[in-house]
């Protein structure tokens, strides 16, 4: 049994996966902390992990029916994200791998993400592309090979694609986070009602577009719920073909015909629905494994060489900068 933490952001999560990739635990405790700050604060976040994990361990251990004694290796997400956020699980993971002189493996965040795609029941094998869209990220990947660095094909130059979402859904008057309530509002709305920019760049660029809804909001009556539908679904429009555009370009210029979704903007109707229309073998993971999880964790610790106790001891994390898809 693997055991693996995440605490890269504002979920605490822990989960126990079997060799074979079966999820016998997944455990995940969104703060609820950040929404009056309307956005994450790092330090509340970390605080918030300490608060929390231990409970989350203890559950983690009881849905699976184990203990400690049924761990072969342990994981955790060594980055990228909140440093202080990541100390917390990371720490926590090696002090308890310590404690019974087990091996480690680190885990970058991102090929967690990819890794999704290999836990049971639902496996996706490479070759595929990887479009992970959430509040931290956006990156269009080609897959080659399970456990092989993937290719970066587009990744963003600025905010996420998640964080366009939130920052939208702010300026419309929602609450944080705000993807799934901008869906909801887009919902009654007419997407082809106002024009936003989707850019045409190799990268995603999401900063011109939310400048852009900015500047449409001012001229418009934002009491009517209607301007405000309008607004949302032509918004989220942008978005989503902004996704669409650096997908087809990637199935087109690997030759691949198949795509897997991960982060939690894979529950985006309109983005599901407009990545199904595009005649290739789609993959859409369970949504607790699209958002942030420890499970994913396990899954790509399977892929990495552990290192052996007590060689991990003195290991850092890092917020960016380090990793397969730096
Ligand atoms: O993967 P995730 O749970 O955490 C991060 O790593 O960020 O993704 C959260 C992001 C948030 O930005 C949230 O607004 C967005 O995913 N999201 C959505 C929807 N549900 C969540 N965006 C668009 N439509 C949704 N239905
Ligand atoms: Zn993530």
């Amino acid at each position: 049994m693997i055991l693996a933490l995440e605490t890269s952001c504002d979920d605490t999560c822990a989960a126990l996966v079997a060799a074979d990739g079966a999820v016998a635990a997944n455990v995940i405790s969104s703060q609820e902390a950040h929404t009056r700050f309307g956005g994450v604060v790092p330090e509340v976040a970390a605080r918030a992990h300490l608060e929390l994990i231990d409970h989350v361990l203890d559950e983690a251990f009881a849905r699976a029916g184990c203990s400690l004694d049924d761990v072969e290796l342990v994981a955790a997400t060594r980055g990228p994200g909140l440093v202080g956020a990541l100390l917390v699980g990371f720490a926590t993971a090696k002090a308890l791998a310590a404690a019974r002189e087990l091996p480690f493996a680190p885990v970058d965040h991102l090929a967690g993400h990819v890794a999704a795609a290999y836990l049971r029941p639902a496996v996706f094998a490479p070759p595929f592309i990887a479009l992970i869209a959430s509040g931290g990220h956006t990156l269009a990947l080609a897959v080659r090979e399970r456990g092989a660095p993937p290719e970066v094909l587009a990744r963003t130059l600025d905010d996420a694609a998640g964080e366009a979402f939130d920052k939208g859904a702010r300026m419309l008057g929602l609450g944080y986070p705000g993807g799934a309530a901008l869906e909801r509002l887009a919902a009654d709305g007419d997407p082809l009602a106002y024009e936003f920019p989707i850019g045409r760049g190799e990268d995603f660029s999401f900063a011109g577009l939310k400048t852009a809804l900015l500047y449409k909001a001012r001229e418009l009556d934002l009491d009517s719920q209607q301007v405000r539908a309008d607004l949302a679904a032509s918004y989220q429009r942008a978005i989503v073909e902004a996704l669409a555009l650096r997908v087809e370009r990637a199935l087109e210029r690997t030759g691949l015909g198949r795509l897997a979704l991960g982060g939690g903007v894979a529950a985006n109707g309109a983005l599901r629905a407009r990545l199904g229309g595009l005649g290739v073998e789609l993959f859409l993971p369970p949504l607790e494994l699209c958002t942030d999880n420890a499970a994913m964790i396990a899954s790509a610790a399977f892929d990495i060489e552990p290192l052996a106790y007590p060689s991990y001891l003195d290991l850092d994390v890092y917020a960016t900068g380090e990793g397969p898809l730096r």
